[in-house]
């Protein structure tokens, strides 16, 4: 067996310790003959699956009580329509725009109602995220949003916006569960699953109950009716069974690896291991604003594209996978998310080395 260091920015790596026991549960999940990719969703072994996962995510990200946690499928961007058909009560929402993701969740979000861009930083290339000290909210806004971590450009906020009693519903698909964040904070916490938590296949909205309170869109598909799918506890039909399973195994991996708070020490890290390089490279240079960089996602670029390109190709023989930047940005982008080892990022870094000693 040959693994290699996979910088995918999604569908990602996962731990090792958490393949091996699916592999090993894979024909025969303790002791029922039958794969949980076999089983029906009403067993009680399913039940017991996606009710001790839930527990689990609950304890990891002390999610308060009058929050409900539903597992959904297709991913994030069947939510950036679910979003404003669930909460746009008053029929219009701000939005922050820092970023590809939340630019396309925007977007999507005016079919359902009045879309405030109340702060952008599009003009700086979404390089960093916008001064949110400022932002004039609209105080009949039914919510604010805000992509934690726009995973292209690999920025984050380190600072939320005070919205001033407005619910906050934030996108943390490529920061789920990498630090300890304040749940209580947000009206809703939500994102993919394919990066950080498990395999792709599976949404999860972590949401303030009164929130779900009052008239949804009459067109919203049942589907996405996000009161009836909490009620149901996100078994209304049949759910992403096997990605459960999975993100339950990783949440258990987390608990022993001490939790958000000892994962985000492994993390920050690796990511200082990695900027510290950056920054002090003649060659390679980290494209977001200091201030707002991710932990999770480093976009980095020589400022020649041959170069690039044969930093690219060269990585394969370092055992290095998915280093290429996203099309939109170019360059590179090493995606060091829960799973990628300390390891992982020093043979990362050693390439660069050695490639840049090259070029001298
Ligand atoms: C921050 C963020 N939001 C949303 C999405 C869209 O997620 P999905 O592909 O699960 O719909 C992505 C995907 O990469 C993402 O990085």
């Amino acid at each position: 067996m040959s693994r290699v260091f996979n910088f995918s920015a999604g569908p990602a790596t996962l731990p090792v310790p958490v393949l091996e026991q699916a592999a090993a549960e894979m024909l025969d999940y303790r002791g029922c003959g039958m794969s949980v990719m076999e089983m029906s969703h009403r067993s009680p072994e399913f039940k017991e699956i996606i009710e001790t996962a839930e527990a689990d995510l609950r304890e990891l990200m002390a999610i308060p009580d009058n929050y409900s946690v539903i597992f959904l499928q297709g991913g994030a961007t069947l939510q950036f329509s679910g979003i404003p058909m669930n909460f746009m009560k008053k029929g219009k929402a701000d939005y922050i725009v820092s970023g590809s993701w939340s630019k396309k969740a925007a977007k999507e979000a005016e079919k359902y109602g009045e879309v405030h861009v109340v702060a952008s930083s599009a003009d700086d290339n979404f390089a960093s995220i916008p001064d949110v000290d400022d932002i004039a909210f609209d105080e009949d806004a039914d919510y604010v949003y805000i992509c934690q971590n726009e995973t292209i450009t690999g920025t984050t906020y380190h600072k939320l916006p005070d919205t001033h009693g407005i619910p906050l519903i934030a996108d943390v698909s490529s920061m789920f569960l990498s630090e300890p964040i304040d749940v209580s904070r947000y009206g809703v916490v939500y994102g993919g699953v394919q990066k950080n938590v498990g395999p792709a296949g599976l949404c999860i909205m972590i949401i303030r109950n009164d929130l779900l309170d009052g008239d949804i869109k009459p067109y919203t598909p049942v589907y996405l009716d996000y009161k009836l799918q909490a009620e149901k506890g996100s078994l209304y039909n049949t759910p992403a069974c096997y990605t459960i399973y999975m993100c339950g195994l990783v949440f258990k991996w987390l608990k022993a690896q001490g939790g958000l708070e000892g994962i985000a020490r492994r993390n920050r890290e690796k990511a200082a291991l990695l900027y510290n390089y950056l920054d002090n490279s003649a060659l390679f240079k980290p494209t977001a604003a200091k201030a707002d960089r991710s932990i999770m996602n480093v976009p980095f670029v020589t400022g020649d594209a041959d170069l690039d390109a044969a930093f690219i190709a060269g990585a394969k023989a370092h055992g290095i996978a998915n280093i290429k930047g996203h099309r939109s940005v170019g360059g590179m982008r090493a995606s060091i998310y829960n799973a990628m080892t300390v390891e992982g990022v020093q043979a990362l870094v050693d390439y660069m080395k050695e490639f840049e000693a090259a070029q001298a």
